[in-house]
């Protein structure tokens, strides 16, 4: 809730689970509205129906004080045996639906002089054997928030990217399997301390924005 005690109103994708469904879950504790972007809403892999969405959310929606882009998908496997739907996947998912989301819904970002998360992840600032596809979604998905921050930034949008390292969620639990290691939830960041990060970008008063903000287990 704002200090003028307005409630605000949320976009997260990825809302169903790890740092998505926590962060909705503590916007929700504070009072906010949050639209839960759930795979049973639209499926991010098909930007024809997430532009769909989008536009019939934004046509009722004259103010949104933030979006964030927190589903993601992931993919490990050496060049030169990942899957073509596999390449695709991740580049639709983690790089194409939230360029789409974004467009359909500046208009009432503008309009709150909102902001915009992304959560990219390491993999957006450097690339691992295995790691190709997801990497190349987030080193995208990173241009497109330096883009949209310096296009935004006279409409009065703040874009903030987050860099989590490994966070315990069902995401982690799948890396380990592709892997082949065992997994301990208790060796990584946990998906509250995400959110705390992305609170304190919301927190913050209008005089200063976050560009980036980088997370490593201690
Ligand atoms: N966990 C880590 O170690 C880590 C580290 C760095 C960055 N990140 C990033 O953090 C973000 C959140 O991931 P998480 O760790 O919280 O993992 P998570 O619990 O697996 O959450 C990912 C979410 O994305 C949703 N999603 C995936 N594909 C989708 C699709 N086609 N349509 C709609 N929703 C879809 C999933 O929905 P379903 O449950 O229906 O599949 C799930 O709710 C991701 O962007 C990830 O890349 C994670």
């Amino acid at each position: 809730m704002s200090s003028d005690g307005v409630a605000r109103t949320h976009v997260v994708t990825g809302a169903g689970s790890g740092i998505g469904a926590d962060l909705a879950d503590r916007l929700e504790t504070r009072g906010d509205r949050v639209v839960r972007l759930t795979r049973d809403v639209v499926d991010l892999a098909d930007a024809r129906a997430v532009r769909v969405w989008a536009q019939d959310f934004a046509a009722g929606t004259e103010r949104l004080d933030s979006l964030h882009h927190v589903a993601g998908t992931v993919e490990l496997a050496d060049v030169a045996d990942l899957d073509l739907a596999d390449w695709q996947r991740q580049l639709d998912v983690n790089l194409t639906a939230p360029a789409v989301l974004t467009a359909a819904l500046l208009p009432a970002l503008r309009a709150a002089r909102g902001t915009v998360v992304f959560v990219n992840s390491s993999a957006g600032l450097v690339a691992n054997a295995t790691w190709s596809a997801y990497a190349a979604s987030k080193f995208g998905l990173r241009a497109l928030a330096d883009a949209l921050r310096a296009e935004e930034a006279p409409n009065g949008v703040r874009v903030t990217t987050i860099f989590p390292s490994r966070t315990a969620t069902p995401m982690q639990e799948k890396v380990h399997e592709q892997e082949g290691r065992t997994y301990d939830a208790t060796r990584w960041i946990q998906p509250g301390t995400v959110t705390d990060a992305i609170l304190h970008v919301l927190d913050l008063p209008g005089d200063a924005t976050v560009p980036e903000i980088t997370l490593r287990p201690r």
